[in-house]
Formats: structure tokens, C-alpha cells, sequence
């Protein structure tokens, strides 16, 4: 048996592709040998034993240590989530290895979405970097903690696109956008897996929630959703379909219905979609107690029932839940589900097992016990030079007033504002493994970037929130955020009496990260009260004023737009966040994110997305007319758009070129333009190609993502940038649910946000 050691690895993979390389060796996965393996393996399988293997748990309360050494024994369990250290992992491997039967081994799962023990930028933050190479490296270093771990699957990553920002879980995917979502999806599903989910440091991924969890109304978690079948295809299931084209492993099923049928009863989904159309091989798993909730969900009389449905509409493995062990032996006996029904079932998990390189070696992610971290949360283990080169780079500047931004590294700076020196919130949700006290607030960022060079005071100012109900919320089930004893008024006199005393005032407000997380959607979007009379308190001191922005979705800004100088979206940006922002603040790094997301005016604009369709009455500013598609108190438009962000220098785009005037069927076009930048510091952009397909038969988008570059461009330099344009980009899903090209003319336009943009057009013949 050969062990590759880990202790010495604790290096940046991202830095190093080579290493990176060389940890994920060829494992050519024969497909005839592992069906030989597991028929062979069911052949010997009592029916317990085969449901055991669809039991997914988590060790808790209900699942208590000395019960789930008694369910292994009896071969009742097969896979393990949350336990998430080489020790723990092992001590149950063990069980398995000396009490079951088969010893078939368990496989180990957990939600590494950004992250294991180093935290990464939330989702959101990474897809703002617009760099498939950074998102690349989240999930090696990612799949490499994890699998050094123990782990051997991730419920990630989560490609629900969303354009409900009330939605507290849009924090964890790629934005709005379909075609971004599902290159950042398909990337992190390589990345994580490596070439073979069997490496030493790999880790099978599990796509979700299948499907379009991210279209919830209102914005409420777990509630319906509703929508067209060519809106399904065309926006919500493509970064699925790409992430399991990418190889992913499984897929976890959603908690929602969709279109009336929740998604874990739903046939047409799970197999006509997922199976036969997709050819997925993998394994199904519910989301957590989703079978239980088939009776909530009205499409189940009774539990025995929500088996029966779930086990025949698909899902393979069900999360945390006892009905699948307790009801489908009865269920079988009486026929009302198949033994050919429960062998695809096991033979899914038996599958993922193999591919995972379980039957070669149980321990092939655990090592020798003597190989066993001495402390599992050692800095050593950890990546931070990859976290903050990617934090650098998820950073959004909004607004720079004057060039307020970058500051210099001298006079008195005031920080302030209750998410400066939180390093729990830096983190954001699903945190998977990270530990606060690791990680960098920004508090401490500025301090190591203004050491000896200039004076830094800093003053919560305000909590969080002043209301309780939401303080009860964030701190139901661990101390999440500390509420300051002090009134809101003495709090703003301390803030306000440093600021007086300072050059320039840097506030760093939003939301704590349980604003946004599962079940934190809002009905507001606007940054909590208690932080607004702060920041108007900051505002009237007359001192420049950065607003930074620690939050896990878009929110309402105009006010704060309106008063701040400089205005920096740095999402929640994980363990090296606070070095991160400070490297943006102080210019070490010039910002180069854009949003993957538009930020809305106010609540009532939503769903407010940059890839609309047209109506059949615009509203024209310049000519307006009652009778067109506008709000009489707003415009319509949002306050910041998709693909929007600043940097410290200038970007000019050329007017674009097209290689021919015309598309031949099946062929190609390439549209170039030349990028330039014009001011005086280097810097990266991203450049955006959008297509629009103004005449079909049926309304199309006034511009879809297809395609973009990030460029790095030295003060003055130009560099020309081509996007190859074929068929495949101009697909849409016809009202026969056809996905077809028609032929006609096209506009391309090209840009350094989806909103100020250069034209040109072809024809598709
Ligand atoms: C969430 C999933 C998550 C699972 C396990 C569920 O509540 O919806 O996204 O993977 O819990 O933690």
C-alpha cells in the first residue's frame, strides 16, 4: 500500500502547479472492472444491508457516537457527514473495517462550499473575480484540506443562479448570471476532483440544489418556485448540466418544489432530466430531511409513502433522515418498490464508493494513524497566501470619489464600524472548518499595513443591529455576534470624537454573515439601522468617508453611495480577508472584481436583472411616456449593474471589430477590440462580451453573457482581445423546446460592464 504523506504539504498548490500536478496523478477509471466489482458486491448483499448503504448521517444528537458504532456494526450506515477530522474519520473507518460483514467502507462528506480550514471569499466574492485560474486554486487548496481532512465528498459547489437578493443562500453561488455560474461551477468541479476523485487529494464534488433552488419567491428560503420550462432550461439548469459535464460525482437534490413538484418527488427531473437526457451516472442525495418533508410538501400520505416517492422518483441516498432504513424493507416486501429499484440505488452509491478508490484502500484519505495531525488546526495546515491573492481579486470598488482611494500610508486614520474587528464575520456562512480566531479582521489588516507609518484609531461605533429580534436571530445557536452594552448614542460619540481626530474615516458596515446564510432571507436589503445613524454621524464630521462593505448579497446603497467617497464591496472575504482589503485601501493591489450580481435601488425593483427581456413598450428618458414599462418613483435601472467595478486606473475600449460580416451555419465569428489603459498605474480589467438575438421567435434577452477575458494591462499599454463566437452562443430554448440558432442578424457588444458597451453585428446565415 503506498501512503503519500501530507504534513510537509501545507504549501501554495496554487503557486506551484507542478506540485499541484504531481499530487493528482492518472487514475484512469475502467468502467467494466468497477460494474464487475459492484455486481459481484450486491450479488452478496442482504436487502438491509443494501438500504444501509443509502443512509447518509450525521453524527449528532440523534445520532449519537456509541448508536452509529451500532448501525455500522449491522451495516445500516453508508456515508458519514460533519465529522471532519483524520481522527474521528478514522475511529469510524475502523468500526466498519472491524465489526460490519462486507466492510464496505463509509465515505466521508461535508460542506466544503469556500473552503476547509482556510476560508476563501464567499461564492458571490469568488465569481467577482471574473478568473477561472483563482477559482481553480480555491478548489484545489479547498480539495486538498478536505482530503487531508479524511473527506472524500463536498456538498459543493452550489450553482443555484438567483436574482432574488432577498435570498439569504445567493451569499453561496455565482450570481445572476447563467453562463458565468456555470464556468465557475464547471471550474471548481475539476479543480476539486482533480483528475480522479480517487487522488490522495481530491475530493468527489455533489452539485446543487438540483434544481433551481435560486428561483424562490420572494426571496423566502424553502419556498416555491414557479417558472417556464424555457427559463429552466435557458437560465436555471445550464451550470448544473456544465458542472456534471465537468464530471461531478453527485448531485444534491433541492428542498423546493418546481412547478408543483417538490424536487425530491419529482421523476421527470431526477430521471428523464438527469439520467436520460444528461446521462448522469453519479449519485443522487436529498438535502437534509428532504424526504421527511415530502408529507409537508402535501405529496406523501404518510412516511412510508415519502419513501416510496422519493426512492421511485430518484434519489439515491437520503440525508439525515431514518424513513428510508425504517420503510423501504416493508415497502419491498409488499412490492411496492422493486429489488431492481433498491440495487440502482445501492449500485449509485456502490459506484461513487469505487470511483473514490474506497475498495482499494478505506484509508486511502487518512494515512497512517501516525501521520495524523498533531493539532488538525496548526497554522502550518493552512494556505494564506492563496487566500489572500484571491480575496485581492474578489474586491468590487463601487465608487471613487476624487481618488479618495488608495490611501496613503501616514497621518491618522479612523476605522470604524462593527464588522472592522470581527473575524467571525470575515469568514461568511458555511465556513465549513475555518476557525475565527485565524482569520485577519480588518482591523488587524490595517494595523499590519500601517505599522509605524501612520496612526490608527478605531471605534466599533455601532452594533450590528440595534434590534433585538435580529440579535436573537444571529445568535440562536452560537455567540455569533457580540452586542455592545453601550447605547447606540454613546457608541457614535466614541466613533464620532476618533473620526473628528482623523484624516479620513474608513467605515466598515453591512451585515453580520448570518444575515446570509440558509434561512436568513430579508425583506429589506438596506444596510441596518443602527449602522445607517453611524455612518450620518461620520458623514457630518466633514472627513473624507470609504465605506467598506462586509455583506453577503447586493443591498440597497443610494444613501450610502450618496455619502461616501470611496465605496469598496468586499463581500466576506475569508481568512486573510482584513490583509486583502487593506492591500486594496492602501494600493498595494489595484481592484480589478466586478459584480457578478446587480445591485438593486430598492427592494421593490426585484428581480432585477441585467438580462432581461424586452417589452413591448419601453420607456425612453429622453422621450417618456405614461404608458411605458417604468415605476413612477424610481427609475428602472439599478444603481449598480452586472459586470460593473473601478480600478485605480483608466480602461478605454476601441470600437469592435468583426473577422467577417457574416456567420456560416455551424461556423464561427471572432469579434476583437483593442483595451487600453489610459491612466497612470497598472492594473486588470475584465473585458465582457454580450450578444443579443434582437429578432427571433421568441423575445430574447437585450444581452446575454458569452464570453469574457480578465486582462492585465500596464499603465499605457494596449492589448487586443478576441472572443470566437459559434453556434453554440447563440442557442436558445424555442417555445417547442427546441435549443436551436436561427438564423438573422446579431449585435455583439463588448465591455468592461454590461451597461457601457461597444456594437457591433453579424449575420448568422
Ligand atoms: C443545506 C445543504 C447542505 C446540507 C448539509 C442543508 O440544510 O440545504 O446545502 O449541504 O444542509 O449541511
Amino acid at each position: 500500500m503506498k501512503w503519500i504523506y501530507s504534513v510537509s504539504l501545507a504549501v501554495s498548490l496554487a503557486l506551484q502547479p507542478a506540485l499541484a500536478e504531481e499530487l493528482i496523478g492518472p487514475h484512469p477509471m475502467n468502467a467494466q472492472a468497477r460494474d464487475a466489482f459492484v455486481n459481484q458486491l450486491l450479488s452478496q448483499m442482504t436487502l438491509d444491508e443494501k438500504i444501509g448503504q443509502l443512509r447518509l448521517i450525521s453524527v449528532g444528537p440523534d445520532n449519537p457516537k456509541e448508536a452509529i458504532r451500532d448501525m455500522i456494526h449491522k451495516g445500516q450506515v453508508g456515508a458519514i457527514f460533519n465529522t471532519v477530522t483524520r481522527q474521528d474519520i478514522r475511529a469510524m473507518q475502523d468500526q466498519v473495517m472491524q465489526l460490519s460483514r462486507l466492510k464496505i467502507p463509509l465515505f466521508f462528506a461535508y460542506d466544503v462550499v469556500h473552503g476547509q480550514r482556510t476560508i476563501f471569499p464567499i461564492p458571490l466574492g469568488l465569481a467577482s473575480s471574473w478568473d477561472l485560474d483563482a477559482v481553480s486554486a480555491v478548489g484545489r487548496v479547498s480539495a486538498y484540506e478536505a482530503a487531508d481532512d479524511g473527506l472524500n465528498m463536498t456538498w459543493a459547489p452550489m450553482v443555484d443562479v438567483s436574482r432574488e437578493p432577498r435570498w439569504g443562500r445567493i451569499s453561496e453561488g455565482f450570481g445572476e448570471d447563467t453562463w458565468l455560474s456555470s464556468q465557475m461551477g464547471s471550474t471548481m468541479v475539476k479543480a476539486m476532483q482533480g483528475k480522479s476523485a480517487a487522488d490522495r487529494y481530491a475530493v468527489m464534488t455533489s452539485v446543487k440544489h438540483f434544481a433551481a433552488y435560486g428561483g424562490i419567491e420572494g426571496g423566502r428560503d424553502y419556498n416555491t418556485v414557479d417558472m417556464s420550462s424555457q427559463r429552466l432550461f435557458q437560465d436555471y439548469l445550464p451550470p448544473y448540466k456544465a458542472s456534471l459535464d465537468a464530471g461531478s460525482g453527485g448531485v444534491m437534490v433541492a428542498l423546493n418544489s418546481l412547478n408543483g413538484v417538490p424536487a425530491t418527488a419529482d421523476g421527470w427531473l431526477l430521471k428523464t432530466v438527469l439520467r436520460d437526457e444528461w446521462k448522469f451516472k453519479g449519485i443522487t442525495i436529498s438535502d437534509h430531511g428532504a424526504i421527511k418533508e415530502l408529507l409537508k410538501h402535501g405529496v406523501a400520505s404518510d412516511p412510508e409513502d415519502a419513501v416510496r416517492v422519493a426512492l421511485k422518483s430518484g434519489i439515491d441516498m437520503s440525508m439525515s433522515d431514518e424513513y428510508y432504513s425504517k420503510y423501504l424493507p416493508g415497502l419491498v416486501k409488499r412490492g411496492a418498490v422493486s429489488m431492481a429499484e433498491i440495487d440502482d440505488a445501492a449500485r449509485h452509491v456502490l459506484n461513487v464508493k469505487y470511483d473514490m478508490g474506497l475498495f482499494n484502500d478505506p484509508y486511502s484519505h487518512l494515512g497512517p494513524k501516525e501521520s495524523d495531525p498533531q493539532d488538525t488546526n496548526a497554522e502550518s495546515r493552512l494556505h494564506r497566501a492563496d487566500a489572500r491573492d484571491v480575496a485581492r481579486k474578489s474586491i468590487v470598488l463601487l465608487k471613487n470619489r476624487l481618488e479618495t482611494l488608495p490611501l496613503k500610508r501616514a497621518g491618522t486614520i479612523a476605522l470604524i464600524g462593527p464588522l472592522a474587528d470581527s473575524q467571525r464575520d470575515i469568514m461568511g456562512s458555511w465556513s465549513a472548518a475555518g476557525v475565527a480566531k485565524q482569520s485577519v479582521s480588518l482591523l488587524q489588516g490595517m494595523r499590519n499595513a500601517t505599522a509605524g507609518k501612520a496612526t490608527l484609531l478605531y471605534a466599533k461605533g455601532a452594533n450590528i443591529s440595534d434590534n433585538k429580534g435580529i440579535q436573537d436571530f444571529l445568535n440562536l445557536y452560537e455567540q455569533a455576534v457580540s452586542v455592545d452594552a453601550r447605547t447606540p448614542q454613546a457608541m457614535i460619540d466614541e466613533a464620532v470624537e476618533k473620526a473628528k481626530q482623523a484624516d479620513v474615516v474608513v467605515a466598515a458596515v453591512g451585515e453580520a454573515q448570518g444575515m446570509a446564510h440558509e434561512a436568513s432571507s430579508r425583506s429589506e436589503l438596506t444596510i441596518p439601522a443602527s449602522q445607517q445613524k453611524l455612518l450620518a454621524a461620520l458623514k457630518a464630521t466633514g472627513k473624507p468617508l470609504v465605506i467598506v462593505l462586509m455583506n453577503g448579497r447586493p443591498l440597497t446603497l443610494v444613501n450610502e453611495d450618496r455619502m461616501a467617497d470611496a465605496l469598496v464591496e468586499t463581500w466576506f472575504s475569508g481568512t486573510e480577508g482584513g490583509n486583502a482589503i487593506a492591500d486594496v485601501l492602501f494600493g498595494d493591489y489595484n481592484p480589478s472584481g466586478k459584480l457578478p450580481i446587480t445591485f438593486p435601488r430598492s427592494v421593490g425593483q426585484i428581480p432585477l436583472y441585467y438580462n432581461h427581456l424586452p417589452t413591448g413598450r419601453p420607456y425612453n428618458y429622453a422621450k417618456p411616456n405614461k404608458y411605458t414599462s417604468h415605476y413612477y418613483d424610481t427609475v428602472n435601472g439599478p444603481l449598480y449593474p452586472f459586470g460593473y467595478g473601478l480600478s485605480y486606473t483608466r480602461f478605454s475600449v476601441s470600437p469592435v471589430k468583426m473577422s467577417a460580416k457574416t456567420m456560416p451555419r455551424n461556423g464561427t465569428v471572432e469579434a476583437s477590440v483593442t483595451v487600453t489603459n489610459t491612466g497612470d498605474r497598472d492594473g486588470a480589467t475584465v473585458v465582457q462580451m454580450y450578444l443579443n438575438d434582437p429578432v427571433a421567435s421568441v423575445s430574447r434577452p437585450v444581452r446575454d453573457l458569452r464570453g469574457f477575458k480578465r486582462i492585465m494591462l500596464k499603465a499605457g499599454e494596449s492589448q487586443t482581445v478576441s472572443f470566437k463566437i459559434d453556434v453554440d452562443a447563440l442557442k436558445f430554448w424555442n417555445q417547442q423546446m427546441q435549443q436551436v440558432a436561427e438564423p438573422g442578424t446579431f449585435n455583439v457588444m463588448i465591455g468592461l460592464d454590461s451597461v457601457r458597451t461597444q456594437r457591433a453585428q453579424f449575420d448568422y446565415l
